[in-house]
């Protein structure tokens, strides 16, 4: 049974996206805002390590999004300098988590953790006041395909150790990490994204390098993508939910010998969701169990009432544009002076595709 021609959500919230600054800020922040009515924001670009630079950037945020009905929910950097007083300033300043990136993993992490039990004081504190721990659960010198699995011990000695406190295992890339998941404690959560739902290791590097869907993790086998998409579609299923991870990154620092991380997946984030739901979800249930998937899990997790208002989600072919430019970039970059011109260009996962369903909110959360 397919999802009806169109539907209705509660307005979803999206629990792991990097939304940058300046003019990347200004670009990509109004994809987040048009579908979600909150969204976690990532500390690693730009790097966020005190509760002072948390709220800053949470004030550049709201001036850039202050035309929507959206809510940014802060999060702090881990580092071996954090201390537990600083993670209770950005507690009392708004923070919902601090994010542990493991030292060297991805963008942005040269000074992440090496000895996750050197943060057990932290930890400690995080619980005390109610912060959610973010973590990219990667072993950053495993093999690219083991590293997931290889970081799980180090998930389950945090759980362990802390049984109060709140664990999201972000981005969850394999089998393993999915029934990790889905057996744990109530006080462990996942966050999927659209990338890792439907692409495998060979959308990167089967059939041609293409590094706009390059991203840590990398998506992996079919057999890890298949066990996610059972999982996420699984009636009733509360342990995961929407973390789009979209990450974008200027065209340059993607096409180069050495290219960033980071997928900008936000454009089609619901619509990806939406094709896997119809396609692999429980026939009945479909609508409510994308319903919880986007608009409830996540909320449920961090302890937050629901959004209100609903988005829509109507069947409506559109083709993905192959580029997303801030104004100062509308010269091209094809010209040598460029770099010195400025601006940014974005391209968006399934940049020149056909995808099925378009979200799109009351007009009310344009405000
Ligand atoms: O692919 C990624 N890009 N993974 C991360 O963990 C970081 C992100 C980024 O900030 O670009
Ligand atoms: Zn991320």
């Amino acid at each position: 049974m397919l999802l009806p021609d169109r539907f209705e959500i509660g307005r979803p919230d999206n629990m792991h996206v990097h939304l940058r600054d300046d003019e990347r800020l200004s670009l990509v922040a109004p994809f987040t805002c048009r579908q979600f009515g909150r969204a976690v924001i990532m500390p690693n670009d730009p790097e966020i390590l005190t509760a002072g630079s948390l709220a800053a950037y949470e004030r550049r945020i709201r001036r850039v999004t202050d035309n929507f009905d959206f809510r940014p929910l802060m999060t702090l950097k881990l580092t071996h300098r954090t201390t537990p007083r600083e993670v209770e300033l950005a507690r009392e300043l708004g923070a919902v988590g601090c994010k542990l990136y493991p030292r060297g993993v991805t963008h942005g992490s040269d000074d992440g953790i090496d000895d996750v039990r050197a943060l057990d004081e932290v930890f400690r504190a995080m619980a005390g006041c109610g912060l959610v721990c973010q973590i990219h659960a990667e072993q950053a010198d495993s093999f690219v395909l083991d590293r997931e699995f290889d970081f799980l011990p180090s998930v389950l000695g945090v759980l362990e150790r802390h049984p109060d406190l709140k664990v999201v295992l972000e981005h969850v890339s394999t089998a393993v990490g999915a029934e990790f998941v889905a057996s744990g404690p109530d006080n462990i959560f996942a966050t999927v994204t659209p990338v890792h739902l439907t692409c495998t290791l060979d959308d990167i590097i089967g059939h041609g390098l293409r590094p706009h869907n390059f991203m840590c993790p990398v998506p992996k086998r079919s057999s890890d993508r298949d066990a996610l998409i059972a999982e996420v579609c699984k009636p009733g299923q509360r342990k995961f939910g929407v973390g789009t991870d979209s990450a974008p990154h200027d065209r340059s620092q993607k096409e180069r010998p050495r290219g960033c991380a980071g997928v900008f997946s936000e454009p089609v984030a619901l619509s990806v969701y939406a094709a896997v739901f119809e396609r692999w979800g429980a026939a009945d249930t479909k609508v409510a169990d994308l319903e919880r998937f986007c608009s409830r899990n996540g909320a449920d997790f961090y302890g937050l009432p629901y959004n209100e208002g609903t988005i829509t989600l109507a069947r409506d072919e559109w083709v993905v544009p192959t580029v997303y430019r801030s104004s100062r970039a509308h010269w091209g970059k094809e010209n040598p002076l460029d770099e010195a011109r400025g601006g940014v260009e974005i391209v968006p996962f399934l940049a020149g595709e056909v995808v099925t369903w378009r979200a799109s909110s009351p007009a009310s959360s344009e405000v």
